[in-house]
């Protein structure tokens, strides 16, 4: 696996290099990571993923400094992988001057994830776009997991008409459910023992829905009163369309049940499609 940390060497190691697919990261990678390398695989001749831990997209108090940095098990996990090429740049590669021109997502940026995380998305939009540059895929792929982000990838492609197929990979999840994360690293042994009722939670709420339930709220409501009981703090519990995240005109569309709840400093999102 080659590394490059400058943009013109990447540049120039990417040249003739067929249809590439890429897998942007922020490292400390797991199996949900290296499931979307398979699948990049399988969608092109070469396979680009990035590290890189993008300050744009962090608040002032949330965790950018002590977002896990694990480099060189990363690499070892890459390139097992079969990764043809990391991009891993610095922060003077990628932000050599202030970055002062930003991709804006519309009004998605600032529900759900958005409303607690206020320029996250766009902080995430104006990395992925500059990635995109540097490594100019003709395909990219991005996990189910960051359910929203997705979305925002999506639209801001198609928007843009940028030449390149974006790839939902589906969530990977521990043995109990928990969907597997770089943050799950944080929580204390008795915080991993509650953590899966998040997705229990989910569960039950497409469950009922299935079974018939309407009143999306009520259930919503019912999920994060739990939660409370057990000591989590909830940002959302939130039933919504798929095609645009909008609170549903029925159930007979295709939804998808989206949360974000907080055990004890650590944030947890997951969501699960009805
Ligand atoms: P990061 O959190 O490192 O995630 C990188 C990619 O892995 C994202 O597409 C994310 O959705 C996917 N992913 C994370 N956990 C997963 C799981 N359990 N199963 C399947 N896929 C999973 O998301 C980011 O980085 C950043 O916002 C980034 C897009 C790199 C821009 O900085």
């Amino acid at each position: 696996m080659q590394i490059h940390s400058a943009i013109a060497d990447l540049r120039t190691a990417l040249k003739n290099r067929g249809r590439i697919v890429f897998v942007p990261t922020m490292g400390n990678l797991h199996a949900g990571h290296i499931s979307l390398m398979e699948q990049a695989r399988a969608h092109g001749d070469t396979v680009v993923a990035s590290i890189f831990v993008n300050r744009l997209q962090f608040g002032p108090n949330e965790d950018f400094d002590k977002y896990p940095r694990t480099f060189q098990a990363d690499c070892d996990k890459l390139a097992a992988a079969g990764v043809d090429v990391l991009f891993a740049p610095t922060e003077s590669d990628l932000y050599p001057e202030p970055q002062e021109y930003f991709i804006e997502p519309p009004g998605i940026q600032n529900v759900l994830d958005g409303e607690f995380r206020p320029g996250h998305f766009r902080g995430v939009a104006t990395v992925v776009t500059k990635l995109f540059n540097c490594v100019q895929p003709a395909a990219a792929v991005f996990g189910k997991k960051d359910y929203q982000q997705l979305m925002v990838i999506r639209n801001m492609t198609r928007q843009l008409a940028l030449p390149i197929d974006i790839i939902g990979g589906e969530t990977v999840r521990a043995a109990d459910g928990l969907a597997l994360s770089s943050r799950n690293g944080y929580l204390s042994e008795a915080e991993r023992a509650e953590a899966p009722r998040l997705y229990r939670l989910l569960n039950d709420i497409r469950d009922a829905i299935r079974n018939g339930q309407a009143d999306t709220v009520q259930l919503e409501n019912a999920a994060i009163a739990q939660l409370d009981a057990a000591g989590w703090k909830t940002d959302y519990v939130a039933v919504r369309q798929q095609s645009d995240l909008a609170m549903p005109k029925g159930v007979d569309v295709p939804l998808v049940v989206l949360a974000a709840s907080r055990l004890g400093t650590t944030r947890l999102i997951d969501n699960i499609e009805v």
